[in-house]
This record gives C-alpha cells, sequence and structure tokens, in this order.
C-alpha cells in the first residue's frame, strides 16, 4: 500500500498520569491484580517526535541511555502492532525526549506508546477505529488506555478498562519525583506478601499456593474494593445530584473527592521499604498539600493545591530542603487533546 513517505516529522507531547486512590484486588490466574482506580492526566510530559521514511524496521532514539531501543520499548511494540493494523510499510523513526522519570508512577512509558501511536497515524494520514487503538494499547500494557482517553479516568480490570468520568476543572499539584525507581511487578508481589502476612491465610493468590483459606482473603480483598467503590459512587452522586459545577464554587471537586477516603495500596509495601518516599509525603502536607500521595507504585509523590500560588510556593519550599520538586496541574480532557498535538 502507497503513502506518503515524505519523512514529515510529528512531534507530540506525551503527558504524565497520576492515580487519585488505587485499591488492589485478588491476583488473577493470568498474573495480573485486579485494580480499582481513578487516573488524573497531568501537564508533566515528555516529547516525542515520529516519522515515517522509506525502508523498514523501528528505530528508537532517546539522549537517556536507560530507555530501551529494542522491541522491550513500549514505543516499539505498539508501532509494530499499529503498522500492522494499518497494513502500512516504512521506516519508523521514534525520537524521545526523556523529562518524566523512569519507574516514576506518573505512566511515562505507557504515555508514550500512546502518543507514538497517536503521531504514527498522523505521519500516515490513516487512523485506526477507536476499538482497535484500545485494543492495541492494552496488549501492550495495563495502563495505556487511559492515556486515550485523557482527563479524569476510571480504571478498572486489570487498569486497562478505562472509563471517562466528568472534566472536573485543574486543580495545581506539586509534584516530587525521588531519584529512586520501584519496579512495578515487584511492588505487586510485595503486597501479595503483605496482605498473606495480615490476613494469616498464606498468599492471596487464586491458584493452588494457599488452598487453605483462600475464601477469606478473597472476601477480604474484594470487600476493601466495594469500599473504594463505595467512596467514588459517594462523590460521583453528590457530585450530580446538586447544582452542576459552578467556577465560583468553593472547593475544587477533586479536593472533595479525595477527602471521600481514598488511598493507594501501593503505600503500604513501598513506604517502608523506601522510607524517604513516606517523609516526601508528609513534606508534602506540611508544605501545604491538601492531600498527598504516591502516584501508582511509585516512586513519584503529589500533592493537590487550592491555588496555584500555594502550589508554586510549597514546590520552591520543598526544592530549598532538598526535593526535586515541581508545580504543575491536572490536565483536563479537552486541554489534554488540544495540547498533545499543540508542539
Ligand atoms: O500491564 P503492565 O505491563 O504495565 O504490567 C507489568 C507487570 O505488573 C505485570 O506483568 C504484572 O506483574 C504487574 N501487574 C499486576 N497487576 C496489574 C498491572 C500490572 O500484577 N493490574
Amino acid at each position: 500500500m502507497a503513502y506518503n513517505l515524505s519523512s514529515m516529522t510529528v512531534t507530540v507531547r506525551s503527558f504524565a498520569k497520576i492515580n487519585l486512590g488505587l485499591r488492589i484486588g485478588a491476583a488473577r490466574n493470568d498474573g495480573f491484580h485486579d485494580l480499582l482506580t481513578v487516573y488524573q492526566t497531568i501537564a508533566l510530559h515528555d516529547v516525542l517526535r515520529v516519522s515515517v521514511g522509506r525502508g523498514a524496521g523501528i528505530e528508537i532514539r532517546c539522549g537517556d541511555l536507560r530507555v530501551p531501543r529494542d522491541e522491550s520499548n513500549t514505543c516499539f511494540r505498539i508501532v509494530t502492532k499499529a503498522m500492522k493494523a494499518l497494513g502500512a510499510n516504512g521506516r519508523v523513526v521514534i525520537d524521545i525526549e526523556k523529562r518524566l522519570p523512569l519507574q516514576g508512577g506518573l505512566g511515562g512509558a505507557s504515555s508514550n506508546a500512546v502518543s507514538a501511536l497517536l503521531a504514527l497515524e498522523r505521519a500516515l494520514k490513516k487512523s485506526l477505529p477507536p476499538g482497535e487503538r484500545l485494543r492495541i494499547a492494552e496488549e501492550v500494557g495495563s495502563d495505556l488506555p487511559l492515556f486515550l482517553i485523557g482527563g479524569t479516568v476510571l480504571g478498572l480490570g486489570r487498569g486497562e478498562k478505562v472509563y471517562p468520568l466528568e472534566d472536573l476543572p485543574a486543580i495545581p499539584c506539586v509534584v516530587i519525583t525521588p531519584e529512586v525507581g520501584v519496579s512495578t511487578p515487584k511492588a505487586f508481589t510485595d503486597w501479595d506478601r503483605w496482605w498473606a502476612t495480615l490476613s494469616g491465610a498464606g498468599s492471596p493468590q487464586t491458584g493452588t499456593a494457599n488452598t487453605h483459606k483462600p475464601k477469606l482473603t478473597l472476601s477480604q480483598l474484594s470487600d476493601r474494593m466495594i469500599e473504594l467503590g463505595r467512596a467514588y459512587s459517594a462523590w460521583l452522586s453528590k457530585l450530580y445530584s446538586g447544582a452542576p459545577f459552578r467556577r465560583g464554587r468553593a472547593e475544587n471537586p477533586l479536593l472533595e473527592f479525595v477527602r471521600a477516603g481514598i488511598k493507594n495500596d501501593f503505600e503500604e509495601v513501598v513506604f517502608p521499604e523506601y522510607p524517604e518516599l513516606c517523609e516526601g509525603k508528609r513534606a508534602l502536607e506540611h508544605a501545604g498539600a491538601k492531600y498527598a500521595s504516591l502516584s501508582g507504585s511509585g516512586s513519584t509523590l503529589y500533592g493537590l493545591f487550592a491555588t496555584r500560588e500555594a502550589a508554586v510556593k510549597a514546590a520552591a519550599r520543598l526544592r530549598k530542603r532538598g526535593w526535586n520538586a515541581q508545580a504543575t496541574t491536572t490536565l483536563t480532557r479537552s486541554r489534554y487533546w488540544r495540547q498533545i498535538f499543540d508542539c
């Protein structure tokens, strides 16, 4: 099939996400865990340049040598699948300008892959149907589909089942990116071990390892998911039952939401291993955050602030104390989509 292979370079932003609460359920037979979370895109981003020229193959370029350039790179994997699905030929070059931390809990690698897909489609002047995009994205990783929605997104299943929530006004935030990287698979394994110890029922897996008391453990796990689901529902029903949201309202609805008793389960296993991350959360709270949490499995911590001024001041104060902190903002769905291609 002939495409315009004029090597046009498409430049895109690749935004980060944070998790507004995260509950981990039982380990499944496929090796994943059930999850319940709300993802929220934020303005911090990487920049990707994607071009399609004559030839074949995929080349990944990145100034950060820790980023893999082979088929283990999420961009490599999604572009391989997309080229096949689009029936396209050509040599794809993906240049990643890395600004987001690696293994940071901000979904950097997942976001890079989705942005690479969007840029590829634009370079080829051809699009996949939305359902096909989602299918390919979830094959590459649990955290990819959220970036095909953007804004505030409910995540279920292993995190790949995504549903757009109300596009709420942006809220200022401060993000702390510690030097340390946390392995997500290891954090899940640590969670299993921690939960097993807590419940005294052996491993909480659905497999054969804990045949004597699996029911108790699994129902406890699902109770916790139900509890968070209820907190989400209570917030949503409050949001929708009253007058529609108005800009003049005293408090940002996202702050009401995080105060509904949400929590990130990964803190239970990541904080004991990296006590400096717990200190980072306390430092954010001390600096005036209305809510502070670990994002995903970390190591990134974020705090939500009532005003932009408070966030900027807090970030400066935290930097003075040696934290790698920056003030940013959450990104609404409309701004997310507007700014991806606005480079
Ligand atoms: O989907 P993704 O490639 O990001 O997952 C990486 C690893 O994290 C999985 O292989 C699995 O070990 C773990 N994981 C999990 N449960 C999830 C998501 C990821 O156990 N819901």
